[in-house]
Formats: C-alpha cells, sequence, structure tokens
C-alpha cells in the first residue's frame, strides 16, 4: 500500500480493507461471514477514507470480498444491543430525537456522497447481492459493473423504512420514479440483466470476469487528463438540473477554463 490513511484496526473494525496503488484506490467490503453487513462504523471508515485520500487517487473501486457484494444494513443495528462492539441509535423500542438522529443519519451518509466527487470516477464491482444499503452504496458510485450472479434490491420499504443512504436520488435519476416506485415498494430482487437493461449497470460480466472488466475501464478511464476527466464530470453532474441554456453557459466556462489551463501549460 502506498499510503496509509486510516488504520488497520479501524478500518479491521469497520469490516473494511483499503489498498491504494497510485491512481487507484481499492476499498473492498471484508465481512463475508455476514455477507458484507455494514454498520455505522463502516459508513464512517467510509466518510474517513473519503476525507483523507491521497491527491494522487482519480479511481475508487468498491467490491465485497466472498458470496455477495453487501447484505445492507447490519440488522443487529436495529437490536437494543446493536452490533458488537457498537451502540446503534437505530436499535428499534427507542423514541428518537429527531435532531440527534438527523445528525447521525448525515454522518452516515457522508460515507457515500464523496463517491460523487469530481476528482474522482468511483466503480461499484458488484457480484451476487446487494441489498439495502449495499444497493444504494451501488448506486453511490458513477459507474456500476455487475457479474452474472448479481442481484439488486431496495429492501428498506419492506422493512417499514426509507432508503436514506443517498440512493434515492441515483435511483430515479437513472430508472424514472415510476420505476424507482415499483422498485422500492415491491422489494423484489433484480437481476443482473435486467439491471443492465434498466440503465443501473455500465456492463454485466461473468463472474471470473469481473476484477478484469473493472481494472480495464479504470485504465480507459485513466487515459484522459485529470483535470478534464474533472471538469467533465463536473459538467455532466450539473445537466440534469440545467436548462439547455444554462447548462451551454456551464460549458462555455468550463472549456475557458480548459483552454486557459492548457494554454498556461504549453507557455510555461
Ligand atoms: N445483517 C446481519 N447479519 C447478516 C445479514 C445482515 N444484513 N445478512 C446476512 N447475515 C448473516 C446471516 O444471519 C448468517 O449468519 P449465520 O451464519 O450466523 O447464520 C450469515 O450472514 C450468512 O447469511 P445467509 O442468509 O446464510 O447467506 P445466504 O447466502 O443464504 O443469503 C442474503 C444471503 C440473501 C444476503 C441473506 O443473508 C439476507 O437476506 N440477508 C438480510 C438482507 C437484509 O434484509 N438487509 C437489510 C436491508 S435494509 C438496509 O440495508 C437499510
Amino acid at each position: 500500500m502506498a499510503d496509509q490513511v486510516i488504520t488497520d484496526q479501524e478500518l479491521d473494525e469497520a469490516g473494511l480493507r483499503l489498498e491504494i496503488d497510485g491512481e487507484i484506490a481499492r476499498v473492498t467490503l471484508a465481512r463475508p461471514e455476514r455477507r458484507n453487513a455494514m454498520t455505522g462504523r463502516t459508513w464512517s471508515a467510509l466518510a474517513s477514507i473519503g476525507q483523507n485520500l491521497p491527491e494522487s487517487v482519480r479511481i475508487v473501486v468498491l467490491a465485497g470480498d466472498g458470496a455477495s457484494f453487501s447484505s445492507g444494513i447490519d440488522l443487529t443495528m436495529f437490536e437494543p444491543g446493536g452490533p458488537e462492539g457498537e451502540s446503534s441509535p437505530l436499535a428499534s423500542g427507542k423514541v428518537p430525537d429527531p435532531a440527534e438522529l438527523d445528525a447521525t443519519i448525515a454522518g452516515y451518509q457522508e460515507g457515500f456522497r464523496w463517491l460523487r466527487r469530481p476528482d474522482l470516477v468511483s466503480i461499484a464491482a458488484v457480484h451476487g447481492h446487494a441489498i439495502g444499503a449495499g444497493f444504494q452504496l451501488a448506486l453511490s458510485c458513477d459507474l456500476r459493473i455487475l457479474a452474472d450472479n448479481a442481484q439488486l434490491c431496495m429492501k428498506e420499504p419492506a422493512l417499514g423504512l426509507v432508503p436514506d443512504l443517498t440512493g434515492t436520488k441515483p435511483l430515479v435519476d437513472l430508472v424514472g420514479p415510476n420505476r424507482a416506485l415499483e422498485l422500492c415498494l415491491t422489494a423484489r430482487r433484480i437481476p443482473a440483466t435486467e439491471a443492465r437493461e434498466l440503465g443501473l449497470a455500465e456492463l454485466v460480466v461473468g463472474g471470473d470476469e469481473l476484477e478484469g472488466a473493472v481494472s480495464d475501464l479504470a485504465a480507459a478511464v485513466l487515459t484522459t487528463p485529470a483535470e478534464a476527466a474533472r471538469a467533465t464530470k463536473e459538467l455532466l453532474l450539473q445537466a440534469p438540473d440545467n436548462s439547455l441554456a444554462e447548462q451551454a453557459a456551464a460549458e462555455r466556462r468550463a472549456q475557458i477554463g480548459r483552454l486557459t489551463d492548457l494554454a498556461r501549460q504549453q507557455s510555461a
């Protein structure tokens, strides 16, 4: 590992592994005996990884050990004792203080939000199940490559909850509100081929080809100069909320920035 941005003990307790090799950071959900179920500690550690990534990193790959990408929230988070070594503010039976819970959930969401940063391209490599928070983690990434055994499921409403880990916006952006409603309220498992048809995956490959496909995609993205990649991602992220005129103006601003930088580099 080139740079250590969070201690191995913290990662281990959070059920994560982190490897950084130059421009690529690989974050692995590493609690396979629990199908990579995640706790509050997992999301805090994810946020910390995002905050401390070396500037060299341009690609973040998220993957899971064992049979599944992630079975979602560790269900012991809803039990009075909470997960091992960790208390949970979500435990049933406690009437929550709204302000406290808002802050807690905002903290959890930080573990997901940084994956959309314009200086990074995040890729989810999903095999097996991606359920609930696991599906939302995959949705938080810019790009998703699925193994052909992948199954996606937005389970939260079936448990009496809503999806609150930043997954509803990308879901609606990708499949539209009607399909998103159907997927959320039936909590059905979406097979990889359907996920591809719905635009929830960029690519579906055989299970043993997943790692290679992710490496190929990362290498292809890295052929684009870092500053052009960043400016382009910034521009594309604005597009859905902009009118054509606003987006055209944003394109002009971004291009002026690019051409100015390139001219400075040439004259230096
Ligand atoms: N939280 C805690 N433990 C879990 C979770 C979880 N989310 N998912 C699996 N485990 C545990 C199981 O209890 C089991 O433990 P055990 O070995 O002590 O019996 C072990 O991981 C293996 O799980 P199995 O169910 O035996 O594995 P299988 O491959 O048959 O099924 C599957 C995998 C489909 C993911 C299944 O475990 C499952 O449905 N898990 C619960 C999914 C869920 O409801 N997640 C919450 C969604 S909502 C949200 O994320 C906000």
